[in-house]
């Protein structure tokens, strides 16, 4: 074990909403993705962790939100701490409290800014330093998008082709752009297959080549649009690239259907509203039925408002970007 002051940490991490998407690995053991991708994280969602690494303990424990976590939960837990006591050299066991300050059960993926949290609070609690680099990749072994919540704002993951060279890095700060996820959420129920099963998927549908060749120049072009603040080009980019990526998951052997009815009449609203000029939004989905309504801060209230006209079984959830994974004060724990 590593000179510790107490062997306790307790970390915060943000979620995050791919513009360029991550779907399929070149290795699922490392979870080496297919392509880079580009997200952004989100500053008013976010995982808190506390890690406690004790000597007496002779098994990992896991509580979620005050209750203890389900076995699956626990088994891919208990798979990341033993990745991160290989790397560290540490022989406890841990007892690993999280909470979420978005409500379960929305269908807002959890598992970035769970496995991000998860990362720097079990690094830290031994007193271990590494570096951000490290940090990402590390979090990576837990859930690919998890390495994107540790650096902060607009981050890219670089896809590499080792352990090592897998990892993100901030591509923009969180102030760079006043981009906005207003989150029409269309439905609570839990995905019928998880993201790790759908990577798997991926190759046996034919689009997938395509999707993945074609995806270092949509992550280029949409570089250029965040650069320049170019609302327009940055729109048809993420629109296009959601849609690639739905359209593996339909295509795929068996194939997925992540939307419900009301996910397509949001969908087809904003297109809509952009092209008459009405509202500048375009939208993303990930590996569930929510949309992700992105839009510029001074477009955000009007967004919401019409999100919520067009269907009273709308939520809203809404953030701006946020900050990189960080260790918070262990005096309350
Ligand atoms: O990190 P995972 O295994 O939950 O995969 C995330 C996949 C998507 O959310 C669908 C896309 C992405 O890049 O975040």
């Amino acid at each position: 074990m590593l000179p510790s002051v107490n062997n306790i940490a307790r970390a915060r991490a943000h979620s995050n909403i791919a513009f360029i998407k991550y779907w399929g690995n070149r290795d699922h053991n490392l979870r080496l993705p297919a392509n880079s991708s580009l997200s952004m994280n989100l500053g008013e969602l976010h995982t808190t962790t506390t890690v406690e690494w004790i000597q007496a303990f002779d098994a990992d424990t896991l509580e979620i939100n005050g209750s203890p976590a389900e076995q699956g939960a626990l088994e891919r837990v208990r798979a990341h701490l033993d990745v991160i006591r290989r790397r560290l050299a540490i022989q406890s066991f841990a007892q690993v409290t999280s909470t979420n300050n978005f409500p379960m059960g929305t269908g807002i993926a959890s598992s970035a800014s769970a496995f991000a949290a998860l990362t720097m609070a079990a690094v830290a609690a031994p007193g271990a330093e590494l570096s951000e680099r490290e940090l990402s990749a590390l979090a990576r072994m837990g859930s690919g998008s998890a390495a994107r919540s540790i650096p902060a704002g607009f981050v890219e993951w670089h896809a590499g082709d080792s352990h090592e060279t897998s990892y993100a890095e901030t591509f923009a700060h969180p102030d760079h752009w006043d981009l906005v996820d207003v989150i029409a959420v269309v439905s609570r129920r839990h995905k019928h297959v998880g993201s790790s099963a759908g990577h798997r998927e991926a190759d046996s549908s034919i689009l997938q080549a395509a999707r993945a060749g074609s995806a270092e120049q949509r992550l280029s072009d949409v570089k250029a649009a965040i650069v320049s603040r170019d609302f327009e080009a940055f729109a048809s980019i993420v629109e296009e690239d959601s849609n690639l990526m739905h359209a593996v998951m339909m295509t795929s052997n068996p194939p997925l259907f992540y939307w419900d009815p009301l996910s397509l009449r949001v969908m087809r609203a904003v297109r809509s509203w952009r092209t008459a000029g009405r509202l500048r939004v375009c939208y993303t989905l990930d590996a569930g039925p929510n949309v992700h309504c992105i839009c510029e801060a001074a477009d955000a209230a009007a967004v919401a408002d019409n999100l919520r006209e067009l269907s009273a079984n709308i939520e809203i959830i809404r953030s701006g970007a946020g900050p990189g994974a960080y260790v918070l004060p262990t005096m309350a724990v």
